[in-house]
């Protein structure tokens, strides 16, 4: 998995050739997300100097943002052919192979790339993992898939908050606060362990009106509590992000939505595992990319496919928000009763295999899409709500 923040990819150095305002200008587009004028720039930039190193890596960067991996290969290739000493160049034109070809095409690249000026220990870290990872997914190369390259899901979710503006906010699997803290209004945060530790992040979570930490499962909460009585109207804003079992998800979904109003957004997270391994009920198995041994996103797939499957009234936004994606669903329905009981959904989830529908075929059945085109309040707005607008009370349908 790339270890460098997509931000931090982009690049406007001051170098031996001067840097254009034309490139600080397009660098400033693509930062903010509006890639549409990031990429007319970079390419003005490139008619005039084809060979410009960072214009071609950054528009390499952006293509990748934007899902059109085939694309960006020139360009990340050119760039590294102007400065074959950078690792950037090689980790992105390295990233733009594996989306692009796979794990065997950017093996057969890094191999071939002896005499051409890589860095010898990037080269070595590199060679050992891609090995690891081509032996590993062996025959099943539909149990793999690439990095997701969408700003990373707590940045989507401080975006969301600071434009949906909730007065009143629900987050399952709170663990350290770090989402939490994110929340400004009438907070309601449900973990059978809270991880409280860093001081700094207690005196964010703690920055709101109210708050309401429960301490137990959230089936629990919901047996006990009424949420939209605790906090006082509906709620306006969730994020489910607890136990990692479609039938916990599930339940959680639902009993969320009773409080909410039709306009109110659910956010799930790690709805888009990158292989299978970590896409399991259970925890720890072998990855498949070495970089990846620590994560784990469960089943809960198997929920967001339910939801895109049974219930088609759904406004379903699925972000490719790094690592595991983020899946915003809106038009609700608080009175919602489920036509056949959740057993039997949970029954038909279960069925499900992901090895089966392979994880490019799951992805295009969700319609993932590059979160980079929702950076602007209004396109976030305008997916999210049918009018666009910040009204959440009426129904959109
Ligand atoms: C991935 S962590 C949450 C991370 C946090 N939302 C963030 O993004 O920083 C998952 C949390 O879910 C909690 N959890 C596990 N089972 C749960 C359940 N049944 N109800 C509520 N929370 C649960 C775990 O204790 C853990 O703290």
């Amino acid at each position: 998995m790339s270890t460098v923040p997509v931000e931090k990819q982009i690049e406007t150095r001051a170098t031996a050739r001067p840097v254009t305002a034309a490139l600080e200008s397009a660098a400033s587009f693509h930062r903010s997300g509006d890639a549409a004028a990031a990429e007319a720039l970079y390419r003005e930039i490139l008619a005039a100097d084809p060979r410009h190193s960072e214009a071609n890596h950054n528009l390499g960067v952006l293509l990748i943002q934007l899902r059109r991996a085939c694309e960006a290969l020139p360009h990340l290739k050119a760039a590294l052919d102007g400065e074959p000493e950078r690792p950037l160049y090689w980790r992105s034109c390295v990233e733009g192979l594996m989306q692009a070809g796979g794990p065997t095409e950017a093996l057969r690249f890094m191999r071939e790339a002896g005499d051409r000026g890589v860095p010898k220990e990037f080269a070595a870290a590199m060679i050992g993992r891609l090995e690891v990872l081509v032996k590993r997914i062996g025959e099943r190369p539909g149990a793999w898939m690439p990095d997701l390259h969408g700003e990373v899901y707590t940045r989507v979710l401080k975006r969301l908050h600071e434009t949906l503006r909730p007065q009143t906010y629900l987050e399952i699997g709170v663990e350290t606060g770090a989402t939490l803290a994110l929340a400004r209004c009438a907070s309601i945060g449900i973990d059978p362990r809270f991880q409280f530790s860093n001081m700094d992040v207690v005196r964010q979570i703690v920055a709101k009106p109210s708050l309401m930490l429960y301490q137990m499962a959230s089936d629990a909460f919901f047996d006990r509590w009424h949420p939209a009585e605790l906090l006082g109207s509906p709620i306006d804003f969730a994020f489910l992000d607890g136990m990692h079992h479609c039938e916990y998800l599930l339940r959680d979904f639902l009993n969320t939505e009773r409080y909410c109003l039709p306009g109110s957004v659910i956010a799930l997270h790690d709805c888009l595992p990158l292989e299978l391994p970590m896409a399991e009920r259970a925890r720890n198995l072998e990855a498949l990319d070495p970089q990846r041994q620590t994560m784990w996103a469960g089943d809960v797939w198997r929920t967001a496919l339910l939801l895109k499957r049974r219930r088609p009234e759904l406004r379903m936004t699925v972000l490719d928000a790094a690592p595991t994606g983020l899946v915003l669903v809106s038009n609700l329905d608080p009175q919602y009763q489920p036509i056949v009981s959740c057993e039997d959904w949970v029954e038909e989830m279960l069925s499900w295999s992901l090895e089966e529908i392979t994880l490019a075929g799951y992805y295009r059945e969700m319609g993932v899409e590059p979160e980079i085109h929702l950076r602007s309040p209004e396109q976030l707005l305008a997916r999210v709500r049918a009018d666009g607008s910040s009204d959440r009370s009426s129904h959109v349908g």
